[in-house]
């Protein structure tokens, strides 16, 4: 299949959905049989928000995992969803087929196809989904629709070492802050999640309050690791006492009132002029004094969640989850509380087609298939 085809596939499939449905019948009435994991390879799309990813799985091994950032959101300060789904439309075609190449396979070695139906931007979603329910269609394979939020969970189980069934898994994204106890491959219990904005948000927002640019999460990093966390005591967001929900809203607000108590403003544009190097320390100094609160709450939820539910091994999954200093700190609790943590390589902490991949080839080799009239569903839980 040719990437013209290909471009025209996702074209039909985006456009006319409805249509494909008399010639899905044929491959939704007959589900994909259980397969010895040794015989399946899984192509898995990831284009919930801004990046255009695609990977390749087979046997359980990650092959390839091929992403294209949209960089040029920073311009507007954050994800323009519109231009988020014209940029997805034009990355697939190259981005699956050097994923393809990468991996050293071909379209008819495929077995499956996966590809993110929610949570995440519906314009961006329906890109990836309707490439590869039409690509699966084209070849004549199943496709299986991935929950974003369950793919960051796997991205722990891409690469050994890998945690050990039960594990408590904190999932730190744009989107989303959740503890999620793992029970077993494909089985979830949601222990807590946030009830304004998610981690990544928060980062983004301050950094922006801060002028640092988009996305803040790895500038405040860069920043705080120069800084004094004692600086500023911004409050710490435990909620009711043993809750393992979380709240970042009031927090943010924390920063934004000591920014104007102290007129950062005004500030901002006379220092900058005569002391640019005290600039640099009093925003490095802020940076590491948010990043402290956040960090302290994740720390300390995820080590309660592990001794409430019993468990040995942690994880932590999502953008967030590439943060230095929360690596740091909750290495050194885990090794405080005699438990194992598990962070994956940068690569699969962000947005990735390895971890849709990886649970694509969970659900094949459990006869797990979906109906080609699945859609995007923009608000989807964790079920
Ligand atoms: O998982 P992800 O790539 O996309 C979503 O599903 O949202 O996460 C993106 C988020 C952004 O808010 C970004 O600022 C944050 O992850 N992030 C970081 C770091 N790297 C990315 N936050 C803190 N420290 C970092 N090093
Ligand atoms: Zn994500």
């Amino acid at each position: 299949m040719s990437s013209l085809f290909l471009a025209q596939a996702c074209f039909f499939g985006y456009h006319q959905q409805r249509q494909v449905k008399a010639a899905a019948e044929s491959i939704m009435k007959s589900p994909a049989r259980k397969r010895e994991p040794q015989t399946l390879t899984v192509l898995g799309i990831e284009t919930s928000c801004d990046e255009t990813s695609a990977a390749v799985v087979r046997d359980g091994a990650l092959l390839s995992n091929i992403t294209a950032t949209q960089l040029f959101h920073s311009a507007y300060g954050g994800v323009v969803p519109e231009l988020a789904s014209r940029a997805h439309q034009q990355r697939i075609v190259p981005v699956v087929d050097e994923a393809l190449r990468a991996a050293g396979v071909e379209k008819k070695d495929l077995d499956a196809i996966a590809a993110v139906y929610g949570p995440g931007l519906v314009g961006s979603i329906l890109v990836g989904l309707s490439f590869g329910k039409a690509m699966a269609l084209g070849l004549g394979i199943p496709f299986v629709g991935v929950n974003h939020m369950e793919a960051h969970i796997v991205s722990n189980l891409i690469e050994a070492p890998k945690p050990d069934f039960p594990f408590v898994n904190l999932t730190v994204s744009g989107g989303h802050t959740q503890l999620v106890l793992v029970k077993g491959a494909l089985e979830y219990e949601l222990l807590g999640e946030t009830k304004d904005d998610a981690v990544g948000e928060a980062f983004d927002k301050v950094a922006k309050m801060l002028g640092l640019g988009y996305p803040g999460g790895p500038l405040i990093d860069r920043y705080a690791a120069k800084g004094d966390r004692t600086f500023v005591k911004f409050p710490r967001p435990y909620l009711e006492e043993g809750s393992l929900e979380f709240s970042f809203s009031g927090l943010k607000t924390a920063v934004l009132y000591y920014l104007k108590k102290i007129g950062f403003q005004k500030v901002q544009h006379r220092v900058v002029e005569l002391n640019p190097e005290g600039y640099e320390e009093f925003l490095a100094n802020v940076c590491a004094s948010f990043q402290a609160a956040v960090i302290d709450v994740l720390v300390d939820k995820t080590t309660l969640a592990a001794k409430r539910c019993g468990v040995k091994d942690i994880a932590v999954a999502g953008g967030v989850a590439a943060n230095s200093e929360l690596r740091k700190r909750m290495q050194q609790a885990a090794e405080y509380f005699g438990l194992r943590v598990f962070i994956p390589k940068f690569e699969y902490c962000t947005d990735n087609g390895a971890m849709v991949a990886m649970v694509g080839f969970l659900k094949s080799t459990d006869g797990q298939t979906s109906s080609l009239e699945l859609t995007a569903e923009p608000s989807l839980a964790l079920h």
